[in-house]
């Protein structure tokens, strides 16, 4: 991979534009729950403001409908944690795509680039307009590599320079060396609640890995596939084909113990049996201790492991145990190991897990692994010499 670096710029009295991802979550009342995202773009921002910049820093926050922006698409508790980390105040700046004004060694957050119209299509007469905002585009997030959106992607085409920032220069650099030539067994460990969303990561790395665990909603699929009876656990019937496909091609270890429950709450009564023993008004909801102990014996034994989604309800104490467990072979393991995904980053924090890499990316940390070409980095690459 070859691009430019913000940090080998001049950046001194340049308007630089800095798209990061600052998605992060909020609880009900908009409260941020977790600000890793916020902290992985302070780099970014520091180096800018240290050289003398007048600095721009946007992101989305979730998905608004363009040009409706609600008040909880707005970026005001995300400008405040910044202001909080930075110890400098973060104006948040409204109705921006027209004109910003910040001088050299300043910082504002432009509001909500998702709510501008023609953000999610890449139109060009608005990457076009973006890109004379600047005289630089770094592009620092990550999480949003895989999408090739006008802050993501068109401005990058018509900015004067166009570069990468230090948190997606990094993700970039780690997974790559982690995955050119990973020790073996590699093992990925791909969970969660939808085989759906997450098939083509599947087909993919069923090529690429020498075992396959699948966890959540995704393990009752291939229960499914291999003619086991799940009850009325969450599960895609219509993809069972596309299950044993996966399965043709690599090991994909199942769980023959399960922790059912005949609701989904907090308060439900949780049950461990056989997987043979599931019934018609069960609901799987995490794997049994002794599924959890023998899949992490597969974990002890990995040279590499790949993480992206918990193996059960983890939130919920009486279906934590099958994350927990393998989350702690995990960490106990020699092997090197990578996790992403926002549902993975909140199981690592509850359990005080040692991962040797924690991605801030969910879906451009698949699609990576995916060996997919990344937009962020295709049109980084395009702009290296010019
Ligand atoms: C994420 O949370 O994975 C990124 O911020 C991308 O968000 P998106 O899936 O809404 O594009």
């Amino acid at each position: 991979m070859n691009f430019k670096k913000l940090t080998d710029l001049d950046v001194s009295a340049k308007r630089v534009f800095i798209r990061a991802d600052l998605n992060v979550p909020q609880d009900e009342h908009g409260a941020i729950t977790d600000d890793t995202r916020i902290r992985a773009a302070l780099p970014g921002i520091r180096y800018a403001l240290a050289g003398g910049a007048a600095v721009m820093v946007t992101s989305h926050l979730g998905r608004p409908t363009e040009g409706e922006l609600k008040a909880e698409d707005s970026l005001a508790p995300i400008a405040a944690r910044l202001a909080e980390l930075l110890g400098r105040p973060v104006p948040l700046v409204q109705n921006w795509v027209d004109g910003v004004t910040v001088t050299p060694g300043d910082l504002v957050l432009l509001e909500n680039c998702r709510a501008n119209k023609g953000e999610k299509k890449n139109d060009d007469a608005l990457a076009q307009k973006l890109a004379r905002l600047c005289d630089i585009w770094v592009h620092d997030a990550f999480g949003t590599a895989h999408r090739a959106e006008a802050t993501t992607y068109g401005m990058g085409k018509y900015a004067p320079v166009a570069c990468a920032g230090p948190c997606l220069a990094a993700e970039l650099e780690a997974l790559t060396l982690a995955l050119a030539k990973p020790a073996h067994p590699l093992v990925a460990i791909v969970a969660g609640s939808k085989v759906s969303t997450k098939l083509t990561v599947l087909e993919s790395l069923a090529d690429k890995v020498d075992q396959l665990i699948v966890g959540g909603g995704i393990a009752n699929t291939f229960l499914l596939a291999a003619g086991k009876k799940i009850g009325k656990s969450l599960a895609e019937p219509d993809l069972v084909e596309a299950a044993r496909r996966v399965m043709q091609k690599v090991k994909v270890p199942l769980p023959a113990e399960v922790v059912c429950a005949k609701e989904f709450s907090a308060t439900a009564v949780a049950t461990v049996k056989s997987v043979d023993d599931v019934t018609d008004d069960d609901m799987i909801l995490d794997i049994g201790p002794l599924a959890a102990q023998e899949l992490s014996k597969i974990v002890a034994q990995a040279g590499t492991i790949v993480w992206n989604g918990p193996v059960g309800v983890f939130e919920i104490e009486q279906f934590s145990g099958g994350t927990k467990t393998l989350a702690h072979a995990i960490a106990d393991s020699k092997a090197f190991s990578l996790a992403g995904g926002g549902d993975t980053i909140a199981a690592i924090n509850k359990f005080g897990t040692k991962v040797s890499y924690i991605s801030t990316a969910g879906g451009a940390f698949l699609e990576f692994l995916e060996g997919k070409k990344l937009p962020a980095v295709e049109i980084l690459e395009q702009r290296a010499n010019k």
